[in-house]
């Protein structure tokens, strides 16, 4: 219940990303207003950026985007356009020197005000925030990443950004919404010992496997698959794995483990020579997927022999990590899967022969911002 005596508590907040997620992001914020008032807090969004500009309120320092602020700019970026291309009189928009730069820590101090107590929320997929996140770091800001490139840089970029860990929250970067960071974290700092991590962690691969497992041809579901919007734009990046390789380096390293992604063992659904760089992704789409189909069909059917599905998983276990092709029991928790949910199965001495199991939607706009938002009022305590 709202306590009148109580101060209210004010977040403040960064966004960096203004796409489907962030965008979302957004939308749950001027959402829950109403229910989050009622718990004494409000967020209050100081500036919102996308890879070109960043925009905040006219006026002093650390005046707040209201809710019809909030709706141009999500508007105008669901339309397509960029954000320099708002004219309101509201509106402040200060360009980047160039999309490399991005923001700097100069555009906070000038016009946010205060590092402390700013949380930042990484809602890019860009591999050039990590700067601007660890200068922030240094200065007392909070993070809250959907973004897993942060975390998947080099150990001197995750070590300076990871500095601080109380103020960090990262639990979008694997399984969306779902609570694996923090089902992790709560095993490890009770001295449970983690044995092993599989986790099937792409809604696209769980979905292609499963319709595999039903004698359909990868070709063909491929195909559907990016009919329906599961893959990225071109589809190599879903079949990759490197979207999954980056989710097992970051259980990895929270497990402490020294390793990089070169280190991460990773199966690619397609051969190099189908690469972006010899194909183009209609090419690949018409004519490279139907060479994989025969090779594809018979492991399928050897795993079934065998009682088994094939499933693209992560295994962390023994300071190894392995993503790819598992032939795994019809009646083990993964092999049960169907569909694009994920599933994250935690073996450790207290979960032995019966693991920690963590399933449920691994994707989505929705889920990855409700999962950001669950994250940014989790650090309320370190507002000021
Ligand atoms: N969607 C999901 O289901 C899901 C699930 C889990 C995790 N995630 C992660 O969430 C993140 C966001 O995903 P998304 O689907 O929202 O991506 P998106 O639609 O591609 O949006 C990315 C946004 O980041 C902006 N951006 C790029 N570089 C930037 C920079 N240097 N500084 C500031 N902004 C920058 C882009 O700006 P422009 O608009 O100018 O291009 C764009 O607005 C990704 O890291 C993704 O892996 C997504
Ligand atoms: C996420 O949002 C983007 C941009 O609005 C949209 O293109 C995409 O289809 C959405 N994804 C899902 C799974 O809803
Ligand atoms: C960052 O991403 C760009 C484009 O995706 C790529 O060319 C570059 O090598 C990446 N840099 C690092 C340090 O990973």
């Amino acid at each position: 219940m709202a306590n009148s005596s109580r101060p209210e508590i004010i977040v403040k907040l960064l966004l960096l990303g203004c796409g489907g997620v962030g965008r979302c992001l957004i939308h749950h914020i001027v959402a829950t207003r109403s229910l989050h008032a009622a718990q004494g807090l409000h967020i209050a969004v100081l500036g919102v950026c996308d890879s070109r500009a960043i925009v905040r309120r006219k006026g002093s320092q650390a005046t707040e985007l209201d809710n019809e602020d909030l709706h141009h700019i999500c508007s105008t970026k669901a339309s397509g356009h960029p954000l320099e291309s708002l004219v309101l009189d509201s509106l402040d928009i200060q360009a980047f020197a160039s999309s490399e730069a991005g923001l700097e820590a100069s555009f906070v101090d000038k016009w946010l005000g205060s590092f402390k107590g700013l949380v930042i929320a990484d809602c890019t997929a860009s591999n050039q925030t990590s700067k601007f996140i660890g200068e922030c770091v240094e200065k007392g800001s909070c993070i809250v990443l959907a973004n897993k490139k942060p975390l998947t840089l080099t150990l001197e970029v995750y070590d300076k950004i990871t500095s601080t860990q109380r103020r960090l929250r990262c639990e979008s970067t694997v399984g969306a919404g779902l609570p694996v960071i923090v089902a992790l974290s709560r095993i490890l700092c009770s001295g449970d010992v983690i044995v092993q991590i599989v986790g099937a962690l792409s809604g696209t691969l769980g979905y292609v496997m499963s319709e595999l497992q039903t004698g359909n041809l990868l070709s063909v579901v491929v195909k559907s698959a990016k009919e329906l919007g599961y893959t990225e734009p071109d589809p190599r990046d879903d079949l990759s794995g490197m979207d999954v390789a980056r989710k097992a380096l970051i259980m990895a390293r929270q497990l402490g483990w020294r390793m990089d992604l070169r280190d991460v063992q990773v199966e690619s659904l397609y051969s190099s020579d189908m690469g972006p760089e010899f194909m183009s992704v209609d090419d690949f789409l018409e004519k490279g997927l139907t060479t994989l189909d025969e090779n594809m069909k018979r492991r399928v059917e050897v795993a079934a022999s065998k009682g088994c599905v094939l499933r693209y998983v992560a295994t962390i276990q023994d300071h190894r990590c392995k993503v790819g092709l598992l032939d795994l029991p019809c009646d083990s928790p993964l092999g049960r899967l169907r569909g694009s949910d994920n599933l994250i199965e935690i073996y450790s001495r207290c979960y032995a022969s019966s693991p920690l199991i963590i399933q449920g939607a691994g994707a989505g706009n929705d889920t990855t911002a409700a999962g950001v938002l669950a994250d940014i009022v989790d650090l309320q305590e370190f507002s000021d």
